[in-house]
């Protein structure tokens, strides 16, 4: 499977899936950054992937960017796109086209705290666990089954940074899981619910 991995800052996700391309059987040909110097840049460069920043500053509105963005990723020989802290809402047509072939992580137990700041809304909503997802990308945001999660458990002395912090972790190894689960042909999507290897995926870090 030939990947693309879109990203707009640090990268750390990306470097997951960088350093787990040989378990994945999953390889990046193709980094697109929506930010000029994004630190992800770098690390894609490091592992001679190529790069390419595609900045909605330059487009005249939302459509001709993303069209930008599947001529590159398609050029680029990739079948298949990771969202690796991807900041900016992609168009409806966009997700049509990579339907099913573009999957994304967040850091929260999808479907709660969609969106932004999300663990600063942990904390002050008192709760006691938080995670991440991968999930299948469809139009309306932070939604579109899930493939896998995580749960991290949420400390007294916690602030936004540390608890994030301990969600990257597990995001780290949920997302070159995941990858790895899709590009071994385990996945199935069938009434908008992901079945690995014929069974449903109720339970978190339900990997084979
Ligand atoms: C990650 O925590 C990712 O889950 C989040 O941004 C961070 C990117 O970190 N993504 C979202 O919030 C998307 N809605 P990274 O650049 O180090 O991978």
């Amino acid at each position: 499977m030939k990947v693309a991995v879109l990203i707009s800052g640090r990268g750390s996700n990306l470097q997951a899936l960088i350093d787990a391309q040989i378990k994945t059987g999953a390889e990046i040909v193709l980094v697109i950054s929506s930010v000029e110097g994004a630190q992800g840049l770098e690390r894609a460069a490091k592992a001679g992937i190529p790069t390419i920043v595609i900045n909605h500053k330059d487009f005249d509105g939302r459509q001709p960017f993303d069209a930008a963005m599947t001529d590159a990723i398609e050029a680029g020989g990739a079948d298949f796109v990771c969202l690796a802290g991807f900041m900016r809402i992609l168009s409806d047509d966009f997700i049509a086209h990579w339907r099913n072939r573009l999957i994304n992580i967040h850091p929260s137990l999808l479907p709660a705290y969609k969106g932004l700041n999300v663990q600063q809304r942990v904390l002050d909503a008192g709760e006691a666990q938080a995670g991440c997802t991968v999930h299948f990308v469809r139009p309306e945001m932070d939604t579109g089954p899930i493939i896998a999660q995580a749960k991290v458990p949420v400390m007294a002395d916690d602030d936004a940074g540390s608890l994030a912090e301990r969600i990257l972790e597990q995001e780290h190894v949920i997302y070159p899981e995941a990858l790895r689960l899709i590009a071994e042909g385990r996945v199935r999507i069938e009434n908008e619910r992901v079945l690995i290897d014929g069974a449903a995926t109720d339970a978190p870090d339900n990997f084979a």
